[in-house]
């Protein structure tokens, strides 16, 4: 949120460092970005922090959400389901690949609860979209239970937990695909 975020010479040098190569893409120009490799670098350190194999930048929290989406195949015909309770990125990411979202109750955990999900499958049903609210955890556990029985994939939107962990694991690394929200 404006006026919130934290940063300060740290970050102006990171951005400056690229804004004097002139060069704004991720591949290529090996010969102007005078070995700066931002995005590269800062994939893989955050892979490392999150204990998984691979991360990849992309342009917005709801560009994740949409690509995770696409990545799995969701698309028309299919039911996703998702917590009423999240930022719109969450339903729109089903919608942009033309899959319905259905929605399902939350509980305590302000997250998805496992019995809503469990209410809400149809025969249609593909994905969950497990959204970590203000940086709550679901209740993971029982979560993939459901989608290894129903056979669902599951997407952790992690917009809001980046650094949170569940049973000692980063949340986002559950899932095969986690979606995170950082600001530059
Ligand atoms: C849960 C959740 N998912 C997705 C997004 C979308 O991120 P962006 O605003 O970068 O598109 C947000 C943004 O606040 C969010 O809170």
């Amino acid at each position: 949120m404006p006026g919130t975020e934290l940063f300060g010479e740290e970050e102006r040098k990171e951005v400056m460092d690229v804004l004097h190569t002139g060069v704004l893409f991720r591949y290529n120009h090996d010969d102007l970005r005078q070995g700066h490799w931002k995005a590269r670098e800062f994939e893989a350190e955050l892979a490392r922090f999150n204990g998984v194999k691979y991360a990849h930048t992309c342009t917005s929290g709801s560009t994740a959400v949409a690509i995770a989406m696409a990545c799995c195949g969701i698309g028309a015909g299919d039911e996703v389901i998702v917590p009423p309770f999240t930022y719109i990125a969450t339903v729109e990411g089903a919608l942009l690949g033309g899959a319905l979202p259905v929605f399902a109750e939350i509980d305590e955990t302000l997250c998805l609860s496992p019995e809503g999900i469990r209410a809400a499958i149809t025969p249609k049903t593909k994905a969950v979209v497990l959204v970590h609210m203000c940086g709550s955890m679901a209740r993971l556990d029982e979560i993939l239970e459901i989608c290894r029985e129903f056979k669902l994939l599951l997407i952790e939107d992690t917009a809001q937990a980046l650094g949170a962990t569940y049973k000692g694991k980063a949340v986002g690394s559950f899932a095969p695909m986690g979606c995170f929200l950082l600001i530059f």
